[in-house]
């Protein structure tokens, strides 16, 4: 088997504390790396002076090789290009979009300056798998880096429909980037069948179908490669879990009231006002659950430095702050409103506790939550999903309760009905879920995007391609 080289601009890098790490790319790519082994490249999480070599940790059979980023790339490329420009818009935020030249040209540089480091690391068969849209350009500057190995790319976000991604100032550069990988990878179909579309359509590929594409004289394959977890793994954590004192003490303090409970990092795409103003919805129109129920949002801070994320964190404290002193009682909050992260033994706990998981973003690559929720219920007495059709994780969990995250109304119907839901009717959708989760095992994850990356033809002859570019040609 060939050595495996990740690529990410966040790297879990083993700590003496023991962190939890709160963030779907991380906690898969560790599961990962953990089953397979390899080197796993990217921004060691601190700010300081860029470096002449990478910093290297062993860990078991994993080597993490990670640099530090000075203030000035941290600003242009993480807050800026990424996160004010990149996540906004590949969420269909058009409203937030910000583009800035300087954040463009820090952006190429930290990939520039992680090709230069990882050149040195790359044997003659390693397998190169990029994850996410930090990283686009990295393939293209580990070309012009005399690279050949197989690069793959995954796509942990959505990628957008076409009008989206056009309002991109400099969509040209950022598509075709891409298209220096022998594999693209994306959560579901859409995502895949919008940049399928970008290529034939701005890039001038020619297709062979939906998955393959000849562009600039190179083979492209892209693919879905849903994200999964280790669900056997998680089952066991749970039921171990729900004996801990951590959550038997938990279990106390409810004092008998059911708990729903949604789990996120503080970020616009997860729709969390609207998700509280939906509970307080409900308890305006089913009043007999005022004082019987307990919803508990666990909200980690993310990318606090960048405006948005500020506004986020400023309008929900807002929105809990109200809903518990307009519905509260002495001996009741309805809130539990906590800004810090949980690590997965403690989390599987509190998700088995839950009578209902809600999981609501406004638009969402995946969602592992939505997966772990599922993975840690008692089968004998399981709770229920209640899920955003704008989550990737919809296409897979056809068991949960769908709503509209915009609709304030009906989420908050589907909540009463959650919370009403009868024994049967909730084991019967456990159990579809549970079948779902099977077929999207992180392993199996892991795998089926390797060896297809290393079986991409890339002789460009023999697939009948006309040689030279298309414009919009598609050869069935
Ligand atoms: N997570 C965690 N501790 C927390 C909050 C979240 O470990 O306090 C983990 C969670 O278990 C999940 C991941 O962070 O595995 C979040 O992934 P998801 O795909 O739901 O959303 P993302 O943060 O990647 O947008
Ligand atoms: C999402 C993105 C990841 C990112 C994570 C946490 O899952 O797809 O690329 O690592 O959020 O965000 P952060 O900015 O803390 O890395």
């Amino acid at each position: 088997m060939s050595r495996l080289i990740v690529v990410s601009n966040r790297v879990a890098v083993p700590s003496r504390k023991g962190g939890a790490t709160a963030g779907g790319l991380a906690v898969a790519l560790n599961d990962v790396l953990a089953q397979r082994g390899g080197l796993w490249f990217g921004w060691s999480g601190r700010i300081g002076q860029r470096q002449k070599k990478a910093s290297l940790v062993t860990q078991g059979n994993v080597t993490y090789a990670v640099c530090d980023l000075s203030q000035e790339d941290h600003q242009e490329y993480y807050n800026g290009f990424a996160n004010r420009t990149l996540w906004p818009l590949l969420h269909y935020r058009l409203d937030l979009t910000e583009f800035a030249r300087k954040d463009l040209a820090g952006y190429r540089s930290v990939n520039s300056y992680f090709a230069d480091l990882l050149v040195e690391h790359i044997g003659p068969d390693d397998l190169i798998w990029i994850h996410d849209y930090h990283l686009i350009p990295l393939a293209e500057a580990l070309r012009e880096r005399g690279v050949t190995n197989r690069i793959g790319y995954f796509q942990h976000i959505p990628w957008p429909s076409l009008d989206i991604f056009l309002a991109l100032p400099n969509h040209a550069e950022i598509g075709r980037a891409l298209t220096a990988c022998d594999l693209v990878g994306f959560q579901t179909r859409k995502d895949a069948d919008n940049f399928g579309s970008y290529l034939v359509e701005e890039a001038g590929a020619f297709a062979s179908g939906r998955r393959l594409f000849a562009v600039g004289g190179r083979a492209l394959r892209i693919g879905v490669y849903p994200v999964g977890i280790d669900r056997l793994g998680f089952a066991r954590t749970a039921a171990r879990a729900a004996r801990s004192r951590f959550i038997q003490e938990v279990g106390e303090s409810l004092g008998g009231r059911t708990m729903m409970i949604g789990v996120d990092r503080l970020d616009y795409s997860k729709g969390l006002t609207q998700r509280l103003d939906a509970f307080e919805r409900m308890l305006q129109m089913a009043p007999d659950w005022r004082t019987h129920v307990t919803f508990l949002q666990i909200t980690p801070k993310s990318r606090a430095d960048i405006p948005e994320y500020a506004a986020m964190q400023r309008a929900l404290g807002e929105a809990a702050g109200r809903i518990n002193g307009q519905y509260g009682e002495v001996s009741w909050t309805p809130i539990r409103y906590i800004n810090r992260s949980y690590n997965r033994s403690e989390l599987a706990g509190l998700y088995r506790l839950a009578h209902v998981g809600v999981v609501t973003p406004l638009r969402d690559g995946m969602n592992l939550v939505a997966k772990e929720y599922v993975a840690s219920q008692d089968p004998d007495d399981p709770g229920v999903l209640v899920l955003s059709r704008f989550a990737g994780a919809a296409s897979v969990l056809d068991g949960a309760l769908l709503v509209n995250p915009y609709d304030i109304d009906g989420t908050a119907a589907a909540y009463v009905r959650a919370l009403m839901m009868p024994l049967e009717e909730r084991k019967a959708r456990w159990r579809r879920m549970w079948q779902g989760l099977a077929t999207t095992d992180i392993g199996g994850w892991a795998d089926r995007f390797l060896s297809d990356l290393e079986e991409v033809d890339r002789d460009l002859p023999n697939r009948g391609f006309p040689l030279g570019n298309g414009h919009g040609s598609v050869i069935i």
